[in-house]
């Protein structure tokens, strides 16, 4: 009989959090799950609904005194942190707690494209000092990063049929010439993978990318005409051809996803505390990663020394995009409140 792996899960009722607790619930073959909340959750619904699914709950401030905060971490194998965008750099403590705990396995909060770390993302920056920090301690550790999730990167359809789960409506953006391809997961899928990668050795002090799909623009606005049977008026941010003509040579402007992302970063800068501001100004920080830069592609995660899960375990099939939109257009998809631009 082999031993469970005892994994502590921050982050459990959180979007990314669920589908990573699932995936590990699924195999209590290979796990005993625990979550740990920050005391001023322990209230809240869902965490009760947690308890009553006979999760185990570990309590713990993670800001506050070490010591506390070592012993809330005793006896633990892996720990996972699916902490928000936002809270990012509240992972150092927690990593140097895990470090004195004697964690077996670190899994920081990546669970997001590929991007090389160094102005390109500010948030893939914050989650590079805590990599940094982690690589200082010598702590056993496996970033996963994911690419887009479906749930966010689909166009809606003129009918409407699709705003009850969109994140804006209507959206029919896309970027420069939408043939950039982009790596794509379904956030439902994200869990069955992390279960996969965390008790595998050859995983340990690696990077992993997880995936469903890799899609350009073109390809995820075809697949939604094809299966609504609804034409979508594309919306160009655009990319347009700009001749310099001292050099007598074309180049490809990126004027309105640089402008609009130089905007975001000013209001961000000049506002910390505006949340919907720094929401906004990582979102363009995406738009410029995926669709100027192109980072966040199968080629760029080898290059920068990622694992690829798909040739991992090759038994897993994830979803695919097709059929994520099937499901979207069959009314399966959850419902969201979507911001409204009519
Ligand atoms: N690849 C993509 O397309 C994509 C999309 C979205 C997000 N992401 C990434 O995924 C990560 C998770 O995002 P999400 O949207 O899934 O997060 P989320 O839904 O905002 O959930 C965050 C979770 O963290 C918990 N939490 C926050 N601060 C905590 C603290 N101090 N102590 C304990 N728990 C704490 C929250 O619990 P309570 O607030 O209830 O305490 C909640 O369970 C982010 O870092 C983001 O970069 C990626």
């Amino acid at each position: 009989m082999t031993t469970k792996q005892r994994v502590l899960l921050l982050g459990a009722t959180g979007e990314t959090g669920r589908s990573i607790l699932q995936g590990l619930l699924e195999d209590g073959e290979s796990f005993e799950v625990e979550v740990l909340v920050r005391p001023s959750s322990t209230t809240k619904p869902a965490v009760k609904a947690l308890a009553e699914r006979g999760v185990n709950i570990r309590v713990a401030d993670i800001t506050g005194p070490i010591e506390d905060l070592v012993k809330v971490l005793s006896g633990i194998d892996v720990l996972i942190s699916v902490i928000d965008a936002g809270s990012q750099l509240a992972q150092i403590q927690l990593a140097t707690a895990a470090k004195e705990a004697g964690v077996k396995r670190f899994i920081p909060c990546a669970f997001i494209t590929v991007a090389p770390p160094g102005g390109v993302m500010a948030l893939r920056d914050s989650k590079e000092q805590v990599y940094q920090h982690i690589r200082k301690l010598y702590l056993p550790h496996t970033i996963i990063d994911v690419g887009f999730w479906y749930q966010i990167s689909f166009p809606t359809v003129p009918s409407g049929r699709a705003d009850y789960t969109a994140i804006i409506k209507p959206n029919a953006a896309i970027h420069g010439d939408g043939k950039t391809p982009t790596i794509l997961i379904d956030r439902e899928d994200i869990g069955r993978f992390v279960a996969r990668i965390v008790k595998d050795n050859r995983t340990l002090n690696k990077s992993v990318i997880a995936y469903g799909d890799v899609l350009s623009e073109n390809e995820v606005f075809g697949t939604m005409e094809r299966l609504s049977g609804e034409k979508i008026e594309r919306q160009y941010v655009s990319r347009a051809i700009r001749c310099d003509f001292r050099t007598q040579r074309f180049q490809i402007s990126t004027d309105d996803i640089m402008s609009a992302r130089a905007e975001t970063a000013a209001a961000a800068k000049a506002d910390p505390t505006n949340t919907f501001a720094g929401m906004m100004a990582w979102l363009q920080d995406y738009n410029y990663s995926k669709y100027v830069r192109g980072d966040n592609t199968l080629a760029h995660a080898t290059y920068l020394g990622y694992l690829d899960a798909r040739e991992l375990y090759p038994d897993f099939q994830p979803k695919g995009f097709e059929h994520f939109v099937r499901d979207v257009l069959d009314g399966k998809g959850e419902k969201r409140q979507a911001i409204s631009l009519r």
